[in-house]
């Protein structure tokens, strides 16, 4: 027998014997390593006449896909082995007392955010989402804004260059535009996220949320926003009656625009919605410009619908009664825990909201 026969079954013989993975790696160097016996057996190939190198080659070949067999079969068999092991060690006891731990809170403004998309969708409105960074042209000139807009102000608008063509969006309205390029009419959808705008104090943070509604479509009036709105403000606030009123008001994007106010009373430190005599803003609409549709591709001509932008944090506000907008975002556990909601209690309009 050649030494490399002899080798080769001592190899053969190792393997068999093989018990765990570290000792596998050992021998597949020895056998499948730069210096193993396959690759030296190859080597010695240079100094052969002709006729004995085929031989031997074939040889080594054949040795190889024997010896590879053998080591595949015992990877698998050992990966086995090592599992049935470890299923055996990680037994659970199920019968130890339970750890003490503490349940997660889902944050007010997830939670009413859940609710109003929940609210929404029941009547067909899909969800869309854009970008918290900007450029101008979304959120302002297709939005015909013009030039020298207020709202342009470097003391409202954080610009993120200094060339002002990009920014955080002061808005959700970019959305609509956004929306409505990449698809074809009719539209429906609403779109929450985060806005930014330079101002803090009890009822402003820097960092703000807002809800973008659009609906665009062949003969969509100034009527089917309110019935929509009237619609949602009592699902929402889950009362059967509620007081609300148009302002005329301005934004570039719409025509006519208005503000829209709910009627509110304070009875024991409490806020009740939907009846007293005053009033509280919780949103701007009105109807899509021609020029916004223009600049999303949309013929006017054919097409007219309402847009509408909710403050979310606001509706969080006075839904759940808390009084200063800034504590939303301290982070500070111990608000949350009071305020927050249990992260099992999915909000569906038909199981109750916020119950
Ligand atoms: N984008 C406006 C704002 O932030 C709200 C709005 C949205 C008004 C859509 C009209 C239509 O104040």
């Amino acid at each position: 027998m050649s030494d490399f026969a002899k080798l080769k079954d001592e190899l053969k013989d190792k393997l068999s014997k093989v018990q765990n993975s570290g000792d596998l790696d050992i021998i597949k160097t020895e056998i499948f390593g730069k210096s193993g016996l396959i690759n030296s057996e190859f080597k010695k190939l240079g100094t052969l006449s002709p006729d004995e190198k085929k031989k031997q080659a074939s040889e080594i070949n054949i040795a190889k896909q024997e010896l590879t067999k053998i080591f595949n079969d015992k990877i698998a068999k050992l990966a086995d082995i090592e599992i049935n092991e470890a299923v055996k060690k990680e037994k659970v006891d199920v019968t130890l007392p339970e750890k003490d731990f503490r349940i997660g809170k889902i944050h007010p403004v997830s939670q009413v955010i859940d609710e109003i998309s929940s609210i929404f969708s029941e009547i067909g409105f899909s969800v869309e989402e854009g970008p918290d960074v900007e450029t101008e042209y979304y959120n302002f000139t297709a939005l015909n804004t013009p030039e020298n807009h207020p709202a342009k102000d470097m003391h409202d608008t954080f610009y993120i260059e200094e060339n002002m063509k990009t920014l955080l969006r002061t808005h959700t309205s970019p959305v609509q535009v956004r929306t409505m390029l990449k698809g074809k009419p009719p539209f429906k959808i609403i779109a929450p996220g985060r806005t930014y705008r330079s101002d803090s104090d009890q009822t402003h943070t820097p960092m703000f949320h807002q809800l973008e509604g659009l609906h665009i479509d062949k003969n969509i009036t100034m009527g089917h926003l309110k019935g929509c709105l009237n619609y949602f403000i009592k699902e929402f606030f889950e009362v059967d009656k509620i007081k609300m009123r148009f302002r005329p008001s301005h934004f570039p994007f719409t025509e006519p625009s208005a503000e829209v106010d709910i009627g509110y009373k304070i009875e024991n430190n409490k806020i009740i919605i939907g009846e007293g005599d005053k009033w509280l803003e919780i949103l701007g609409c009105g109807m899509v410009h021609p020029n916004v549709l223009k600049n999303s591709k949309v013929d006017p001509n054919k097409y007219q619908g309402f847009a509408f932008g909710i403050g979310i944090d606001r509706l969080a506000m006075l839904k759940y009664g808390i009084n200063d907008l800034r504590s939303f975002f301290e982070c500070d556990y111990r608000w949350l825990n009071y305020y927050g909601f249990d992260p099992l209690d999915v909000p569906t309009s038909y199981r109750g909201l916020s119950k």
